[in-house]
Parts: structure tokens; sequence; C-alpha cells
């Protein structure tokens, strides 16, 4: 008798892709692009044009931006090919031609990077120039993003901290059809270095396990301010969450702040005027 073939199913994990997953649970480029362009606006009564984007990843931001208006222009750094050619397959490739040659991306480290055009905003988003875990390194990567900008030109950086941040847990998130997890792994209160990861679970019981995972320093706000303060910003500025009132939740509204809450968990911008 002729044997049943036996076709094993794959399972959600083997399937699903870890870039998807990401964008979806990590990003959210529709808020960050009216963040900068509203931000840089206010401060120098005109829209920014043209973006570096450092770290950029699959480059999703920077597709954000050249969608936004015809006169933007940006660049995305990151070091790692296969996440650039990731971005190049499955985001330039969306874009309507005209748009796409107005992004060009640079495979190379931030570090190092030259950009001959004069930005008016450098990103670096995610916490990912947490990477840098000396004064040394961080403040040399700040000089170079100074330098990178027009004479009117801000860096944008976000930072999270809060005293959930220095403790080894896991976070879950729900979404449709996945589950985000968190992971700090291992925190060190004397060196401040901590290596975390992202997981992903699925309804069919699968995971997808160390995604994505980050060595990195947790830098806090006052050694921030200062890194950039000695890098040659004229201002410094830390936007913060606003809390609704009605919630007592953050309202999604980051203003300019000099105080903030003692909360167990928080995100905020850094917005550093050259
Ligand atoms: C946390 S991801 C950030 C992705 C994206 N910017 C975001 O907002 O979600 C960090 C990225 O930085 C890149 N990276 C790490 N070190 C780098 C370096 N020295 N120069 C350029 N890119 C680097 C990694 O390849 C990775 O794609």
């Amino acid at each position: 008798m002729k044997k049943k073939q036996q076709h094993k199913r794959k399972s959600m994990a083997e399937t699903a892709d870890r870039h998807v997953l990401y964008e979806k649970s990590v990003q959210n480029v529709a808020f960050e692009y009216k963040f900068v362009s509203n931000t840089y606006r206010k401060l120098r009564g005109r829209r920014p044009r043209h973006v570096r984007e450092d770290f950029c990843g699959t480059a999703s931001m920077c597709c954000e931006w050249v969608r936004r208006s015809k006169e933007n222009t940006a660049i995305g750094v990151d070091i790692d090919p296969q996440v650039l050619a990731w971005g190049r397959k499955h985001n330039l490739s969306r874009l309507k031609p005209e748009a796409r040659l107005r992004v060009s991306l640079l495979q190379e480290d931030v570090f190092r990077v030259t950009t001959d055009q004069p930005l008016d905003v450098v990103l670096a988003m995610n916490f990912s120039y947490q990477l840098f875990m000396t004064r040394e390194k961080l403040g040399g990567y700040f000089r170079k993003a100074h330098g990178a900008l027009a004479d009117d030109g801000i860096l944008f950086l976000d930072a999270y901290g809060g005293y959930d941040a220095h403790r080894e847990i896991r976070e879950k998130t729900k979404y449709n059809d996945f589950k985000y997890i968190w992971e700090q792994a291992r925190y060190n209160p004397i060196d401040g270095k901590m290596r975390c990861h992202i997981h992903f679970g699925f309804p069919d019981g699968s995971k997808m396990k160390k995604a994505f995972s980050y060595e990195w320093r947790l830098w806090s706000l006052p050694e921030l301010r200062e890194l950039l303060d000695e890098a040659g910003f004229s201002k410094v500025t830390v936007y913060w969450e606003e809390t609704d009132p009605k919630t007592g939740e953050g309202s999604g509204v980051y203003s300019p702040a000099t105080t903030g809450d003692a909360d167990p968990g928080w995100v905020c911008f850094l917005v550093a005027e050259k």
C-alpha cells in the first residue's frame, strides 16, 4: 500500500518574518515623522527637508520621510548589509520610483560615515546609540552627528528609563496575530550594561526566541544631556510625555520639560539643536 505522504505543517514562528513583526510592534514611523517635522517647524520656522536616519535598520522611517513630501530626501545608515537588503526589497520597492530616488542607503558605521549634504535632521531612534558604551564612543558619535548637520540642524534621539528599566524582567504586549515579548535579561548596576532580547509568540503556541538581541548601556538623561552639550549642541531639550488628566496615563503628546514623574517606565525624546 502506498504510504501517505506526511506534510508537517510549519509553525507560525517558522514562517513569520522577524522584520515585519519588529516594524509592527516596535516602530511607529507616522508618529515619529509628525513629532520630528512639527518640532523642527516650531523651533526653526520651516519644515525640515533633508534627514539622515542613523541605525536605520529596514529604512522604514526613510521611506515614510520621502513619502510625506516631494521636497524631502533621506539617507539611511546601517552597518548590517542584510537588514538594508531587506529594507530595499520590502520597503523601498513599495515607494513610487520618483520617491525612491530621494532615498539613499549606506552600509556604514555611523561612527565613520560622512555625508556631504548639510542635514536638517539626524535621527537615532529606538535607543540604538546605547550600543556605544563609553563616554568617549558616545560623545564621539554625537560630535559626528553635530558635524553632519546644517547650521540650523537638529539631532533627535529617544531615550527610556524609570525604575523598571533596571530590572531583569519580561514584558508582554498583545497584537492581533502575535505577542511581543521584551526581555531585560541582564543588567549590571556597576557598569550600567545590559542584555535585552525581543521574542515573538504566536497563537499556535510556537515562539520565535531572541529574534533581536541587544548589548547596550542604559544611559541616564543627565549623562546624555551632558554628552550632547560637550559635543557642541547649543541647546538640548527633553520632550516628556504629557499626562491625560482623564486617565492619568500618558497622552501621546510630548512637550519640553525640565521635571518629570518618577514613573516605573518612561520613553522621552531628546532634541539637540546645533
Ligand atoms: C535597534 S535597531 C534600530 C532600527 C530602527 N532605527 C528603529 O528605529 O527601530 C539598531 C540598528 O543599528 C544597526 N547598527 C548597530 N551598530 C551600528 C553602527 N555602528 N553603525 C550603523 N548601524 C549600526 C543595527 O544593524 C540595527 O539595524
